[in-house]
């Protein structure tokens, strides 16, 4: 039996062959933009790793790359920062494999005489909880509305804490479209949600949305939320900072047009969301 964890690195000679996010459609639009996107990002450092369990089959995955780079809004020059890691492999689960890429993180940071290692944790989706890198030595550094943590653990004792970078609501309130997506290559689902949502708006409800498509990690590092990579706002407020399914966007959509309709009656009829196509 092979020792465990496998873990396979993806590199230049690879990243077309390698597995992605349990993606298994090869014209796939957002694998094929995450595979660009990793090409463009592994000669700035990237790292990514395939979690391979006994059977052989791709069960987990680790991305990371110098702080400077980070599609986050966070300020981590000096770091690694983690985007993602993920055991998919339930049975597999509690036995060390994601402490094992955790400590191939921290080892390639080391080696590269990095301040040490960072990353953003939740409780929601799309993001790790903070528990296993509580258990691997990070400490919390920094939190941001509405329950995001930045953790990190120091390869160098003096270095200053990583952050995240403040004014997200100055920055959403200049988003004042009725409805604005912001989306990127990051996360190969994001194409699909995007387009799915984008494509409702406009026929369920009448709104073309603006789309914005961060091209570059300090578009990512300037973006209205801290996730970064994806949300949704409409009139300057947050209607989601993470990938949701187009019902899931129904059910923002049906919560917001009732409470237009009930601000609507003590302000101007109307006037919130006038190109709303309600269903009755
Ligand atoms: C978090 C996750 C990677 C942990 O994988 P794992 O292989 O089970 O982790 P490990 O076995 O290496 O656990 C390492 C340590 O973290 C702790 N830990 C990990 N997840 C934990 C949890 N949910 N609650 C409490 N402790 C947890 C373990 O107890 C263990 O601590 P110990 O070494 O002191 O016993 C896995 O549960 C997962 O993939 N979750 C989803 C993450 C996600 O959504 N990522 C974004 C996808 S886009």
């Amino acid at each position: 039996m092979l020792p465990h964890p496998i873990l396979i690195d993806i590199d230049s000679t690879n990243v077309d062959s390698a597995p992605c996010c349990g993606i298994n459609d090869p014209a796939h639009p957002g694998l094929l933009e995450k595979r660009r996107w990793l090409k463009a990002h592994l000669k700035l450092g990237l790292r990514a790793k395939i979690l391979v369990d006994d059977d052989g089959k791709p069960c987990g995955y680790i991305e990371y790359l110098p702080g400077e780079y980070a599609w986050r809004r966070v300020d981590a020059s000096g770091y690694m920062f983690i985007h993602c890691i993920w055991n998919h492999s339930r049975r597999n689960r509690g036995k060390g494999w994601a402490s094992a890429m955790v400590k191939a993180c921290v080892s390639d940071a080391r080696v590269a005489g990095m301040s040490g290692v960072a990353v953003m944790t939740r409780k929601g989706p799309w993001l790790a909880g903070s528990a296993l890198f509580a258990a691997n030595g990070f400490r919390r550094v920094d939190i941001a509305p509405p329950d995001y943590e930045l953790w990190a653990v120091k390869l160098k004792a003096h270095a200053p804490n990583p952050t995240f970078r403040d004014g997200f609501d100055a920055k959403t309130t200049r988003l004042s479209d009725e409805l604005t997506i912001v989306r990127s290559a990051q996360c190969p689902y994001i194409a699909k949600f995007a387009a799915e949502i984008s494509q409702s708006a406009q026929q369920k409800y009448g709104i073309a949305p603006q789309v914005l498509n961060l091209r570059s990690a300090r578009d990512a590092q300037n973006a209205p939320t801290p996730y970064a990579v994806f949300s949704i706002l409409s009139r300057g407020s947050v209607l989601a900072d993470h990938q949701i399914s187009r019902i899931r966007f129904h059910n923002i959509m049906r919560s917001e047009i009732t409470e237009s309709r009930r601000s609507s009656m003590v302000l101007v009829h109307g006037l919130r969301h006038p190109s709303l196509k309600t269903e009755n």
